[in-house]
């Protein structure tokens, strides 16, 4: 994972012209294929809540990699349930060490992990229910989640922290 990097570049692929066969969606308009890269506003300061990050990162780039490419109902669900099960498992990684050292603000910000998390699961609701599935909206959804939770929620427990001792 680059160390230093400058900021997000939001990268774009060429319209990719989806098999039909295979999608409920044509195409892939340009402006919704947004790739998430490390930047300095992703940077928390805790080395071990920045690594589940990553790793966040990656699943959600392989969640949009299927997307565009156009992979069948199936596997985007089973992606999403993967995203889900990552994202509960660092999610409780960070509650408890947020209670474990005290931050003053760790009981909104697992208030706050509940609402994140029942969006994704409105998403894969939708992706399991719906017929025509809105795979454009999904890639414009998964990017700005992960910025909600990681450059939003979570900057101020790293600064806290940090403060702390906790590096
Ligand atoms: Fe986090
Ligand atoms: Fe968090």
């Amino acid at each position: 994972m680059p160390t230093n990097p400058k900021s997000h570049v939001r990268t774009t692929l060429a319209p990719l012209r989806l098999r039909a066969a295979r999608l409920d969606l044509p195409l892939v308009s340009e402006e919704n294929v947004t790739l998430l890269t490390w930047s300095h506003e992703c940077i928390v300061g805790v080395q071990a809540m920045d690594d589940q990050h990553g790793i966040l990162m990656d699943t959600l780039n392989d969640l949009r990699h299927m997307l565009v490419r156009g992979n069948n109902r199936r596997e985007i669900s089973l992606q999403l349930e993967r995203l889900i099960e990552f994202t509960q498992m660092h999610f409780q990684s960070e509650e408890q060490l947020l209670e474990q050292q005290g931050f003053p603000g760790a009981h909104e910000h697992r208030t706050a992990h509940q609402a994140l998390l029942a969006r994704l699961y409105t998403a894969l609701e939708q992706v399991n229910r719906e017929e025509t599935v809105h795979f454009s909206s999904l890639l414009e959804f998964l990017p700005a989640w992960y910025l909600d939770h990681v450059e939003q929620l979570d900057q101020p427990y790293g600064k806290w922290l940090n403060e702390h001792g906790v590096l």
